[in-house]
């Protein structure tokens, strides 16, 4: 199945490979935060995914505009939209896939942990209203701190009585997208054949690029790599910067968190292969919480790959993330033991 109409395939091949779902045509997908910088581009490329039959956007503004757009594009996706807490619980009710990408974004000068007092709570409230409307969803959570949100969001699962918390990712996708990216324009590679993994979690010196697994493999002189480990840890802070107070990564946010959600499709489904980086609660390190490439199936982690063989270097950042990972999970999980 393709992702987009065939007349637009050729330029966009890049988009097919990424987002083609196999399988059933009929999950439902919500959006939380749909009428942001970051949902509405991605409600638009979830609109032009042929294995959902219905989009629902959840926001506490817009989404009465935001659905009528999108509904008068000629694809299969019946589009809904739901504004205010009221209507929270019609958009997650039979919702398979829920995407998170509410809350505020950094501005210059930020770092995503300053976005905590704001966001935690907005990702606590949507969190437990998942728990009672779709408690076997896969959740996909982009807002940011994703190191304390993730632990906030499998928190308050357990609070509510659901305890099983194995469909709950931190969406790191983009931090292998721009990997990718970064890498192929270093070494003249096809990016489209490009698969860095990114382990650890998703800010500043926890984003892990294993460049010694890249595939294809290559090899970077050590200050050559050091430099382009640091472009991808602060690749957010880039655009952060560029924007100028105007936000930060939305459409590559977009392209990434839509990619994630076809792969969680594509997993429901029931297709083999399906891999992707998440932060999720982990027991691969000392860090309860930890990205590693997993093999996705209808009932969320399938295989967790690990660590895989790290370089000297890649063990050194490993070391230096887990305890920084560890202080953003105690905040979340306080903050989580504290909510009501
Ligand atoms: P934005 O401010 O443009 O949009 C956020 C949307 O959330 C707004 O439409 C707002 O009305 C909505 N919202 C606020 N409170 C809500 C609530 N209680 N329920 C539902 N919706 C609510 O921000 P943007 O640029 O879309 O970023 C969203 C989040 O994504 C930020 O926290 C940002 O840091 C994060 N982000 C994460 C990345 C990742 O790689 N995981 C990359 C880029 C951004």
């Amino acid at each position: 199945k393709q992702f987009l109409r065939p007349s637009t395939v050729n330029n966009l091949t890049k988009l097919v490979r990424n987002f083609s779902v196999t399988g059933q045509n009929n999950y439902k997908v919500a959006v939380l935060g749909a009428s942001g910088g970051i949902g509405q581009p991605m409600s638009l490329l979830l609109k032009q995914t042929p294995a959902i039959k219905q989009l629902a956007l959840y926001d506490i503004a817009h989404t009465p505009g935001v659905a009528a757009d999108l509904s008068h594009i000629d694809t299969a996706a019946q589009v809904s939209g739901h504004i205010g807490a009221e209507q929270l619980g019609d958009c997650l009710t039979g919702s398979d896939v829920v995407v998170i990408p509410a809350g505020v974004p950094r501005k210059p000068g930020m770092t995503r942990d300053d976005l905590f007092n704001t966001n935690a709570s907005i990702v606590a409230d949507l969190s437990k209203a998942c728990a009672k409307y779709c408690p076997t969803a896969f959740i996909c959570i982009i807002s940011n701190p994703v190191n304390s949100t993730v632990p906030i969001c499998c928190e308050i699962y357990k609070k509510s009585g659901v305890s099983d918390t194995s469909k709950i990712f931190g969406v790191t996708t983009l931090d292998v997208v721009r990997s990718n990216a970064f890498i192929a324009e270093a070494k003249g590679f096809d990016v489209s054949k490009v698969n860095v993994p990114v382990i650890g979690g998703h800010a500043g010196i926890t984003i892990i690029p294993v460049i010694s697994q890249c595939s294809p493999s290559c090899s970077f002189e050590q200050p050559a790599l050091e430099a382009i480990t640091e472009r991808i840890q602060d690749a957010g802070t880039e655009v952060v910067k560029a924007k100028a107070g105007a936000g930060s990564a939305t459409l590559s946010m977009a392209y990434a968190g839509a990619r994630f959600a076809a792969s969680a499709l594509d997993a429901l489904s029931g297709k083999d292969n399906v891999v992707e980086c998440a932060f999720i609660q982990s027991s691969i390190t000392a860090a309860t919480y930890f990205s590693t490439p997993l093999l996705l199936g209808p009932n969320g982690v399938k295989k967790n790959f690990g660590l895989g063989n790290l370089s000297d270097y890649e063990k050194k950042l490993v070391d230096a993330c887990v305890p920084e990972l560890q202080k953003s999970i105690k905040k979340g999980e306080e903050f989580a033991a504290n909510f009501h």
